[in-house]
């Protein structure tokens, strides 16, 4: 490259970047204009740069907008036609905000990157746009409870990445539009799983067209065709008139298929074919019927036939009954006659079976089920039948259910504020869910509930939202038959959410990022109530900086840092003190690493920076109190955040302090680490002299402690089962799937926490070494580790591979069976199992080396394959010994093989131990640590096998 062309490329980069600012510029002028016509925007919208301020519900990539999340923010307003001047925007979610009315403007044509929309519960009002169409990447368009009214635009038939679309709950009129020679129609999309319409004044036919896919398809696999995609169909509660089209049972997919409260005549759709139909609802129409469609009794995998007022005649087939998931069957105000003979063959699932207001005359019989069948309205109740069939049970359209409190005792809460089911006032955020075809007709069974509140809890834990609990209560069935069940959801760790908390829970339902089981609750809709008391309106300067660093850090990097530089400077002359702001805020790392050329935040993932200020409150000033372990390296202490959250702080002393560069390596690498059962790093300090790593505190200490006994933790084989599976699961994690991969060079009891549940998580990494280059296989390093765990391969060599951390678990496999330490009064654990062990004698003749805690009247099933993994861990080349996928394979047939399930969640409290008045001397009284310097020479123990 000649010098001219190097000029020429840096003109181009300048040109770039000076293009690139003026789109940030937009971007914040299109805010800013929202900020205009908008109340209630969040305070944090101040300032001139929404990518660099953490403006709350913006989220930025490259610093470009690119979504906008504020459901739930009490805004009013109308849209802004200049709001689709974000053209990199891909996600807007304004759910919840009923005071946001007005229409919605052609121009939204131009969010051109586009892929979700959704205006839930809002109070939008006149015709979709045509130019809704134009939004060619949109997978998720909900619009629906709004008051949208005219026809459904056609143009949504070129929406071909649409994979959910929901109008339901408007004024939309007129027909659903199909596909002619010149006009799009929604019998296009190909890729929609979803068709959401009920509750409209939709008319007309409903449209074969939709149904069929023959003129379209050709290159088109029919395999993916409409047909063969869709899930769910719900046309109820429109006009729709005429006959359905006989092609429905084209759609072999649907679960669930809504076609009552219409005008539809002519014959019943045959639906022969519909394998996967759970629930059908065809009631309030005038369908010209004969018999009793037989064809119901060949799809298997119904739950509920919806049927009442629909003009059935003849007599209704037994085999209806023993349907093998059939809960539910309502055939009230037909014509039904013959009769009912339950016997043995109905279906133990089978729970209502309402024929009120029929023909039926004969006898039932019953063979003690328990399903409640009504015949009111019959001849044979008017004949003096059965009582039992002829009173109305008390079929509650409710149920009084609310969630349990958590163990504790309801906290008495001020009058606005809520007690939580962990027994803490606070204010919830409120809505309801609609279940828009449950499976189950039974309100009063709780487990439907617990059910729904502990996968939504565990589905809030692993999107690591601010959620301490939820509570659901009344259930109730509404006027259109949904199950509305109202939701509370509890703030983490403080007495209510800030805007960012509502805007990420309120996008989570109104995007249904959480679905629960769909054959149990099928689709739902959420409608939140107003939150009107947001955390922290008052600016919060200091503690906004170092997060915006952060996003700013993980989504653009180093020449962004430039970008923001020069966008200084150009607001420099106008806005000269906001400029300066907007630069600090820009680089909250500046000052660690002023004279390296790749300077920048460090690339965090989910990691917040701490100030000093902050740990020191948390851990009352570094008390002594507060002090739950320490190291080589230094302390760790126990904090707690405002709002009780606890957290492990490990504070380096000077000693060990790194170098800023090390120190930003270092948890730019943790905060990438994530695994259930790895220990996750939630933030850092770097402040004031200080380098501080703040974890996740987990609840039962170290396996250390557990097998000393100290921690009062019980481990019965199958818990050190799951321990020994827990920890190799983390340390497989860390080599196979952690990028780069990572070897952890301390595994050791000490460093192998247990969580409340006992899982095991793997911890500090203080020595970790990530693999920059996996081909060549290992790093030459310092040897560094600790004594009687460390690879004698690697001490020898220095070369670190994955299998020193194999060695090392070997260890702590053997540590686990014998609660002894690996180096004791100079003996060697490796060696002395190996000496004491008699591979030909009963549990390898190991009793006396045993944890004396075991309990050996029930034999530890699997003890000898335990031992034999053990050894081929700790093998003495590095080649030998299995890599930790293969570990976490054998350790789960072993548990297998002893009847365990390695899956198995053990959630029994861990508190029923006495292991102080167990009256041994415990090996690990001795609480010293031996730690390896480099400098200190080691000479691995030599273990000749026996
Ligand atoms: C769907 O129904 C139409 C008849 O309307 C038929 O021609 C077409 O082959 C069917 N498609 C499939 C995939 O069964
Ligand atoms: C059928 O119509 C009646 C009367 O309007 C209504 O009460 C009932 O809920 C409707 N049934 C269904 C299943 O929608
Ligand atoms: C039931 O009704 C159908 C016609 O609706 C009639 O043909 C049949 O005989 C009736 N069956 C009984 C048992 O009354
Ligand atoms: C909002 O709350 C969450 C957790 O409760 C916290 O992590 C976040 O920093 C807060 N955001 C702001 C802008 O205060
Ligand atoms: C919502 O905003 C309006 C004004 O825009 C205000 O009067 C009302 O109190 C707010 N509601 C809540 C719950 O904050």
């Amino acid at each position: 490259m000649d010098e001219r062309s190097l000029v020429l490329v840096f003109v181009i980069n300048i040109l770039m970047l000076v293009v690139a600012a003026q789109q940030i510029n937009n971007d914040y002028v299109v805010l800013k204009s929202l900020k205009d016509v908008w109340e209630n925007l969040p305070p944090s919208w101040d300032g001139t740069n929404p990518c660099q301020e953490n403006w709350e519900g913006v989220g930025c990539t490259n610093s470009r907008v690119t979504s906008i999340t504020l459901a739930s923010m009490n805004l009013t307003g109308t849209l802004s036609g200049d709001i689709p001047v974000l053209s990199e925007l891909l996600y807007l979610d304004l759910s919840y905000n009923k005071g946001l009315t007005g229409t919605l403007l052609p121009s939204i044509g131009n969010f051109k990157k586009l892929t979700n929309l959704i205006l839930v519960g809002c109070g939008f009002s006149g015709i979709i746009p045509d130019a809704i169409g134009s939004l060619p990447s949109l997978r998720i368009l909900s619009l629906n409870s709004n008051a949208f009214s005219g026809q459904i635009p056609p143009s949504i038939g070129k929406l071909s990445n649409l994979y959910w679309l929901d109008l339901s709950d408007n004024q939309l009129h007129g027909s659903i539009p199909v596909s002619t020679r010149t006009a799009p129609g929604l019998d296009m999309l190909f890729n929609t799983k979803h068709f959401h319409f009920g509750k409209n004044k939709l008319s007309g036919e409903v449209p074969a067209k939709l149904f069929e896919n023959n003129q379209l398809t050709g290159n088109i696999p029919s395999t993916i065709g409409l047909v063969q995609s869709l899930e769910i169909l719900r046309l109820d509660r429109n006009l729709f008139s005429g006959s359905v089209p006989p092609n429905l049972n084209n759609l072999t997919r649907v679960n669930e298929l809504y076609l009552s409260n219409n005008k539809l005549s002519g014959p019943l759709p045959d639906l022969a074919g519909m394998n996967f139909l759970f629930y059908v609802d065809m009631s309030n129409n005038t369908f010209d019927v004969s018999d009793f469609p037989l064809q119901l009794t060949t799809l298997r995998s119904l739950t509920t036939i919806v049927m009442e007022n629909t003009n059935i005649q003849g007599e209704v087939p037994l085999e209806l009954f023993s349907i093998p998931q059939l809960q539910t069957v309502i055939l009230r105000n037909n014509h039904l006659n013959g009769t009912i003979d339950v016997g043995s063959s109905f279906s133990n699932q089978l729970q209502l079976v309402d024929l009120q207001n029929n023909n039926i005359s004969a006898p039932v019989q019953r063979a003690g089920d328990k399903s409640e069948i009504i015949l009111i309205g019959n001849p044979y109740c008017e004949s003096g039948g059965t009582e039992k069939y002829c009173t109305l049970p008390q079929q509650s359209n409710s149920s009084s259910y609310s969630t349990k409190t958590n163990n504790c005792v309801p906290a008495l809460c001020s009058s606005d504020q809520r007690s939580s089911p962990n027994c803490i006032c606070a204010y919830p955020y409120q809505g309801h869910l609609y279940f828009k075809a449950p499976s189950f007709s039974n309100l009063e069974d709780p487990s439907i509930y617990t059910s729904l509140q502990l996968s939504m809890m565990s589905f809030f834990q692993s999107t690591r939202l601010p959620v301490d609990s939820v509570s659901l209560s009344n259930p109730t069935k509404n006027l259109d038959d949904y199950l509305v069940i109202t939701l509370e959801v509890f703030p983490l760790g403080q007495d209510r959410f800030n805007r960012t908390g509502i805007s990420s829970i309120g996008f989570v339902f109104s995007n249904q990022t959480f679905k629960p089981n769909k054959t149990v609750y099928g689709t739902y809709y959420f409608n939140a109530d107003n939150y009107g008391v947001f955390s922290s309106d008052a600016i919060n300067r200091t503690s906004k900086s170092s997060s915006s660093g952060i996003a700013i850090g993980a989504a653009a990097g180093g020449s962004v840092l430039v970008l923001l530089l020069l966008l200084a400077g150009i607001y420099a002359f106008r806005q000269k003190k906001r400029a300066k702001r907007a630069t600090q805020l820009s680089n909250p790392f500046g000052s660690w690493d002023s004279n390296s050329s790749s300077t920048g935040g460090p690339q965090l993932k989910g990691a917040r920076c701490f100030s000093y200020e902050d740990l020191k409150k948390s851990t009352n000033n570094f008390s002594e109190a507060n002090a739950i372990g320490s190291g080589g390296y230094g302390k760790v202490y126990r904090g707690s955040l405002p709002g009780g959250l606890l957290v492990a702080i490990k504070r380096a002393d000077q000693q060990s302090m790194q170098g800023g560069h090390e120190f930003k390596t270092e948890i730019e690498l943790l905060s990438r680490v994530h695994h259930k059962n790895v220990v996750s790093l939630m933030g850092f300090c770097f402040e004031q002299g200080e380098q501080m790593l703040v974890y996740e505190y987990i609840a039962n200490g170290t396996l250390k402690e557990s097998l000393s006994g100290k921690s009062g933790i019980r481990l019965d084989w199958n818990r050190r089962l799951r321990v020994a599976l827990g920890a190799a699961k983390g340390l497989q994690y860390l080599h196979d799937l952690a990028n780069p991969p990572i070897i952890h060079r301390d595994i050791k009891s000490n460093n192998i926490l247990l969580d409340e549940r006992l899982n095991a998580k793997v911890a500090d990494f203080g020595l970790s070494k990530p693999m920059a280059n996996r081909s060549r296989g290992h790093v030459t390093t310092q040897v560094k580790g600790t004594m009687g765990y460390l690879d004698p391969e690697y001490y020898m060599t220095q070369k670190l591979t994955e299998k020193s951390d194999v060695y090392s678990f070997g260890v702590v496999m053997l540590e686990l069976i014998t609660a002894r330490r690996p180096i004791e009064n100079g003996k060697y654990i490796v060696r002395e199992v190996m000496l004491a062990m008699d591979k030909t004698k009963y549990m390898y003749n190991l009793q006396a080396i045993l944890d004396p805690a075991f309990d050996l009247t029930m034999t530890p099933k699997g003890l000898e394959k335990f031992v034999d993994l053990a050894f081929s861990c700790v093998d003495e080349t590095g080649e030998q010994r299995p890599a930790m996928s293969e570990v976490v394979k054998e350790i789960e047939n072993i548990m297998l093989s002893a009847g365990f399930d390695p899956k198995a969640d053990l959630a029994s409290s861990s508190s029923e131990y006495k292991g102080s008045s167990m009256g041994y001397e415990h090996p690990y009284s001795d609480k010293s640590l031996f730690m390896l310097s480099a400098t200190q020479i080691y000479q691995p123990p030599k273990v000749e096998p026996k």
